[in-house]
């Protein structure tokens, strides 16, 4: 349902949900460093997805607690909308979430816990005290497109606000059944609330259990480049520096009770990607391995990105190449940041993985 913009447009105060994570502590970043003007809270649980060293030094308030507890949730949703004189110049901006599809076939209620339950606690405080609510989602609610020239129906196809939902694993329907909560506190009870549902994010500080830095960091330790099953399966990459100025395009001039889909026409398959991460080591593009693909694994995602652009915005990462190197680069520069988490993730990893044609 759409709703007109009750809001001002000069958001100045934030609660940042997962703020401590990947997308959320660059999310923080930039905005520190493009409107010095918006003060900034962090709720997040400090899951081992978060890292403290991705907000230190910025200043910003860190709040550890959980999305899914109503009281503290209640607390910070308050205490955003004072000071201001008006609760309409602060938001909410929720990226807080189990976010590993690997993880979801592991542990899935953690992912219904706080992806869903932890959305509609949310909700309903941004209900209570008037707040406007910016929801976080992925494309992955989905489902999977069929690969391109397969010539199966489907194959040309994006996805749109209007493609319905058909999420494949727990991590994407924790997600699915977050947005449509989400919808129902707009119609029902009057939230004032945006949804964005974006495409893979790559950059700097994601976590190593993930496919880009997870190669990143293997090759920097001397070792070869893992693809799940044939390597075939497509993602829709962005740079998540254009995901979180896509963000701010939708807190200053997105309507209430509107979705978006952000996305920077970025399809690559997962070998391309392997292929380009060895050119930049200077080894031979196909020296990988194939190792157990992930049970349900979504062949190919794509964003029909035309409801951002309709805002004004278009990415400006437009060089994927460049991009991967400027990544490369980062975790070659920080291996401090990174050393520990690649360690446990690998420990996971290696309990279930099998090389598949060594
Ligand atoms: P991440 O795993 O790097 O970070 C998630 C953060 O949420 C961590 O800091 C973690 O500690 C925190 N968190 C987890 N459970 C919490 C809880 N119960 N309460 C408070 N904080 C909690 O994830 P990310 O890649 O930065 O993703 C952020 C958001 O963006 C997620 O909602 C995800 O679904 C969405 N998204 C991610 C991508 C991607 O490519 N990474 C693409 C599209 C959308
Ligand atoms: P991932 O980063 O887990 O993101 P998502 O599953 O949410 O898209 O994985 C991206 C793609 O990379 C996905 O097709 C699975 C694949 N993948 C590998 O081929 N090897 C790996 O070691 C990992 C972690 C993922």
């Amino acid at each position: 349902m759409t709703t007109s913009l009750d809001r001002p447009r000069r958001i100045t105060r934030l609660l940042v949900t997962g703020g401590a994570g990947f997308i959320g502590s660059n999310f923080v970043h930039r905005t520190l460093a493009m409107r010095p003007d918006v003060h900034i809270t962090v709720l997040d649980a400090m899951t081992y997805a978060a890292n403290p060293a991705n907000l230190s030094g910025t200043g910003v308030e860190l709040v550890v607690g959980s999305v899914a507890d109503a009281a503290l949730v209640d607390r910070l949703v308050v205490s955003l909308g004072e000071g201001t004189g008006d609760a309409g110049g602060a938001a909410v901006v929720h990226f807080a979430a189990e976010s590993h599809n690997d993880n979801a076939l592991r542990d899935p209620l953690r992912f219904v816990r706080t992806n869903t339950e932890g959305t509609a606690v949310l909700a309903e405080a941004c209900v209570r005290h008037g707040v406007h609510l910016h929801h976080i989602s992925t494309d992955e609610v989905f489902g999977d497109l069929p690969l391109r020239g397969s010539g199966e129906p489907g194959s040309e196809d994006r996805f749109t606000v209007d493609t319905p939902y058909a999420p494949s694993s727990v991590y994407s329907a924790s997600k699915a059944s977050a947005d449509h909560l989400v919808r129902a506190f707009v119609r029902s009870h009057g939230l004032s609330a945006t949804i964005s549902n974006c495409s893979n994010n790559y950059g700097p500080r994601q976590h190593p259990e993930k496919f880009l830095p997870r190669q990143i960091t293997g090759l920097l330790d001397g070792e070869t480049p893992r693809l799940y099953g044939t390597g075939e399966n497509v993602r829709d990459w962005i740079h998540v520096d254009d995901h979180n100025d896509a963000v701010w395009a939708i807190l200053d001039r997105g309507v209430a009770g509107e979705t978006y889909l952000i996305g920077a026409d970025g399809e690559r398959s997962n070998l391309e990607c392997v292929r380009a991460l060895n050119g930049i080591f200077g080894r031979d593009g196909d020296d990988f391995v194939h190792v157990t693909d992930r049970p349900g694994h979504d062949l190919r995602y794509a964003i029909d990105p035309s409801s951002m652009h309709a805002l004004g915005w278009t990415p400006r990462f437009t060089d994927f190449a460049a991009g991967l190197a400027d990544t490369v680069a980062w975790y070659r520069d920080h291996r401090d940041w990174w050393e520990t988490s690649r360690k446990d993730a690998e420990l996971v990893y290696r309990a279930t993985e099998d090389i598949l044609d060594p």
